[in-house]
């Protein structure tokens, strides 16, 4: 279970039905659901009572504070409704210059990488999408090296996270022997390097970033945020749109590697969409294919495998009892590989997403992004920053799997590829095809 759990728990869901009960380390209820009444009921219809678990709100709270992921009830409410602002349509048009400038920037970067051979394309994807993230999160102006520290402090404390999740007897060694405490100040540093940033803003002209959003949200009674709290409401965005993007990334191009006609496709609509100009939030509306294509890798590969929540108080839903207490897992890849909902499950098809299709979809059976009040805040600005990249990289470059290589999903916090996925990218000649195709 602890090495492979998405195996474990597609057996059985297959042997037990799509709602059953397990005893996580043989002592805590947990119930594992693919069921879309029953993920409806938890995410949505009463979800007043199904809060986040324990694991996140305490673990993640020692290091992250108080923020959005790690509240609920009315404090989690009020700053939900705030911030909401700051992805809102009008904000990521503002936002999508800073993003541009970003990309440009770490292209240039990848550029050079990609000259030496082939190259594992997680990391390279995973920089540049932080990069994006925290540029709109603080500015333009954010340093390179201060984008690295607070990148690596997000990875190194959350793999400490997982540690002290899965083997919890080890708590009392990670005080003992500093390893907790090395971990704090570590957070401790990038903090005080993201507090300058905040202290400097309240001086300076306003900016078109979300510090901004943060900064001038109002309360009913007039206040605004404490830095303190516009700190660690940064750092938590920051820490959910660390890995999330880069991940879906790194499969769709892996997925099209081996689909020269969806490639075909989808540089097809990047030219006609947006021809040499890069890419804009108007334009987003243009791109329907490729957005089928982006939402057929999140069916296949849901970067959030599982979303966990703890019931508040006894609930029933039809048949099944709920206690007070345990754990529900809605099991977002079983319900992403149903055969019952989606036919020919392993297959990539992106028309399962057309419009039509989409409509005919039952509801909670498709959950990249969660669902009901506490879904994905990020969500249209990750898609927004999945097009902006994939419309650059597959603009500029051709790009081949290495061959021979183990291509697997890891889950841990989130469904990574477990040995990375090398490959190998030359300036594309497609677009010169296209151009003599045209003439
Ligand atoms: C492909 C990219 C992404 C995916 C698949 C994704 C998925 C999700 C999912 C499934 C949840 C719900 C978790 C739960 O219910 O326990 C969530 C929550 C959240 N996401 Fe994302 N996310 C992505 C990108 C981002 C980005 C780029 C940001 C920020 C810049 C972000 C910010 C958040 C926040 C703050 C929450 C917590 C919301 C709350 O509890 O009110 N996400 N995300």
């Amino acid at each position: 279970m602890a090495r492979n759990p998405v195996q474990v728990l597609s057996q059985y869901t297959e042997d037990f039905g799509d709602t059953f009960r397990f005893y996580l380390g043989g002592l805590k209820e947990a119930i594992v659901t693919t069921n879309p009444a029953v993920i409806q009921h938890v995410l949505k219809t009463n979800a007043e009572n199904y809060q986040k678990s324990e694991i996140q709100v305490k673990r993640m709270g020692h290091f992250l504070g108080k923020g959005l992921l790690t509240t609920h009830g009315e404090a989690w409410r009020t700053q939900r409704r705030l911030i909401q602002k700051g992805f809102d349509r009008k904000q990521l048009e503002a936002l999508s210059a800073i993003m541009q400038d970003s990309l440009a920037e770490s292209l240039r970067d990848f550029d050079k990488q990609i000259q030496g051979g082939p190259v594992d394309i997680y990391p390279h994807l995973m920089k540049m999408t932080f990069a994006m993230v925290a540029r709109s999160l603080f500015g333009a102006r954010l340093k390179d090296e201060d984008i690295d520290l607070v990148s690596h402090t997000i990875s190194t404390v959350q793999e400490f996270i997982v540690k002290q999740t899965i083997q919890p007897y080890l708590n009392p060694w990670f005080e003992v022997s500093g390893e907790l405490r090395r971990h704090e100040a570590m957070r401790a540093r990038a903090d005080s390097i993201l507090m300058e940033y905040i202290k400097q803003r309240r001086g300076q002209e306003p900016g078109h970033d979300l510090l901004q959003t943060l900064m001038d949200a109002r309360y009913a009674d007039g206040e605004g945020m404490s830095d303190e709290l516009v700190l660690s409401e940064s750092m938590q965005l920051l820490v959910a749109g660390h890995e999330t993007s880069s991940n879906s990334l790194s499969w769709i191009l892996y997925l099209l590697s081996s689909r020269p006609d969806c490639l075909e496709r989808v540089r097809q609509e990047f030219d006609s969409a947006l021809g040499d100009a890069p890419l804009s939030h108007g334009a987003l509306g243009r791109l329907e294919y490729t957005t089928q294509v982006i939402q057929e890798a999140l069916r296949l590969y849901p970067p959030f495998w599982m979303i966990d929540r703890m019931a508040v108080a006894d609930d029933r839903i039809g048949e099944i009892a709920i206690p007070r207490g345990s754990m529900v897992i809605v099991y977002v890849y079983g319900a992403h590989h149903a055969p019952r909902y989606w036919p020919d499950t392993e297959s990539f098809d992106p028309e399962r997403f057309t419009k039509t299709n989409a409509q005919q979809q039952a509801p909670f059976t498709y959950l990249p992004f969660g669902g009901g009040p506490r879904g994905c805040i990020g969500g249209n600005y990750a898609m927004l920053q999945i097009l902006m990249i994939l419309s650059d990289l597959l603009r500029k470059y051709d790009f081949q799997l290495v061959p021979g290589q183990t291509i697997e999903a890891r889950p841990m916090v989130i469904l990574r590829p477990k040995h990375g996925i090398r490959m190998t990218f030359t300036q594309t000649t497609a677009r010169d095809h296209h151009a003599v195709m045209q003439q």
